[in-house]
């Protein structure tokens, strides 16, 4: 098999086999494929698009090229949740202790941030001594014991992807449906989950900005995951704006604690009861919708799910303590206000620019190689919708670094859009794919 054939093949648009497929994920992943053809084939898909089966196969072999976890010791149906990634996206701090908390258990792997979205390990490691290495047997006893374990994806996991979301994202090739799924299906069917809600988001902070192509990623991921016996839900949710008022590391666990207090965002709030209850319909801890939100409500009510989270947090090393003194978490030494220049209704928040502006201070990284300054970030005080007065306040950001602040202040107020007319509303949940 020569893989300038497999390239001319789908450049042409003909279905490519399971072999050919195969031939370059391994060839690709054992660097035997030099970048130039990979990028060449690449650019075919995204041009010719793939088949369902295509998709398949592709999932199958990236999730093949490196281990598949084995959960099996743990108890019960375990069930992941994966989001698309989006801005100030804090979702997997309120929702695992909250769903674990009612008794699924949570066997969590997440990933670091990069560019305008900000991950979950990150997040969670501005919690002092929390940390998200462990090996298997610690992995297994804690949630087997705890309900709940969430750590860092290992670098043996599909390290065809690895290579190949790098590619793409040098290659303007990231923002294909089929290279989308099977690069987020690879590893959650790697990661051993029994079942998993995808969390798929649609708008102006999403990959996918059209609502009919989140719902179109949306049946292509829970196809692949029903496929591989794996119960998969996916729900369709607003990334038209950051989610909630926080982005930046601690600012966001801080919002995540405020959540399971039940002083969450609006929005926030409705994605993780939305979420939590199709994870305990999936792990059959319930039967209906109805009733797991009632079960994930009362937990936040009688306050045991902010047990979960002092459990979580005191058996990964952490300090359970900043649950009530949040100054424990590192901050900033510079909290200032950004007003509006005019007055009128908030009728657009660009997720992405928030993002970047965030990561402007030190929130995200640039790079690879970029060390985070946890205490920054930015806390949204006017939403879409809101009304504005000239010279009221629409955000505050939270500073160390004063030689940043303007730059990221104007990228800041660049993300907001002031019209005489209120906005059309937008739903936080746009719908739910099933088999
Ligand atoms: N997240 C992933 O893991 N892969 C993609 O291709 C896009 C988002």
């Amino acid at each position: 098999m020569r893989m300038y054939d497999i390239i001319k093949k789908k450049r042409d648009g003909i279905e490519l086999s399971k072999e050919e497929i195969n031939f370059f994920v391994d060839g690709y992943a054992k660097s035997e494929i030099p970048d130039y053809q990979a990028s060449a084939f690449i650019m075919a898909i995204f041009l010719q698009k793939m088949t369902k089966q295509e998709t398949v196969y592709l999932t199958d072999a990236m999730m093949r090229s490196g281990d598949v976890i084995d959960l099996s010791k743990i108890d019960g149906i375990k069930v992941d949740k994966h989001s698309t990634g989006g801005v100030g996206d804090k979702t997997t701090i309120t929702l695992a202790p909250l769903v674990a908390s009612c008794g699924a258990p949570v066997a969590k792997m997440s990933g670091r941030g990069l560019g305008h979205t900000g991950g979950t390990l990150d997040k969670l490691e501005a919690i002092p001594g929390l940390s998200i290495e462990m090996n298997q047997d610690k992995f297994t006893d804690n949630v087997n014991t705890h309900k709940i374990a969430v750590c860092g994806q290992t670098a043996t996991i599909v390290p065809a992807d690895k290579k190949l979301y790098a590619l793409r994202d040098v290659t303007a090739t990231v923002d294909n449906i089929s290279l989308i799924a099977s690069s987020i299906m690879s590893k959650k069917l790697a990661s051993g989950s029994d079942a998993i809600v995808l969390d798929v988001k649609t708008g102006s902070g999403a990959f996918m900005k059209e609502l009919d192509d989140s719902f179109n990623l949306a049946k292509e991921m829970v196809d692949i995951g029903n496929g591989m016996d794996r119960e998969t839900i996916g729900v369709i949710t607003d990334m038209d704006q950051p989610l909630g008022f926080a982005v930046g590391n601690s600012l966001e666990v801080i919002e995540a604690i405020e959540t399971l207090k039940g002083n969450g965002p609006k929005d926030f709030t409705e994605l993780c009861l939305s979420l939590g209850s199709y994870m305990l319909i999936l792990s059959k801890v319930v039967n209906t919708y109805e009733e797991g939100r009632k079960m994930l409500e009362e937990s936040i009510s009688s306050g045991k799910a902010l047990d979960k989270l002092r459990e979580f947090i005191e058996i990964q090393g952490g300090n359970k303590d900043v649950v009530d003194n949040y100054d424990l978490l590192p901050g900033a030494t510079n909290k200032i206000d950004v007003k509006s220049i005019k007055k009128g209704y908030v009728s657009k928040i660009e997720a992405e620019t928030v993002g970047i502006s965030a990561m402007m201070l030190g929130a995200g990284r640039e790079t690879k190689e970029d060390e985070l300054d946890l205490g920054t970030g930015i806390v949204l005080k006017k939403k879409v919708g809101d009304m504005v007065e000239e010279g009221e306040t629409l955000a505050c950001m939270y500073v160390n670094d004063m030689k940043k602040f303007e730059a990221a202040k104007e990228r800041l107020l660049s993300a907001y859009t002031i019209s005489d007319q209120r906005p059309v509303e937008r739903k936080l949940v746009h719908g739910v794919v099933t088999k």
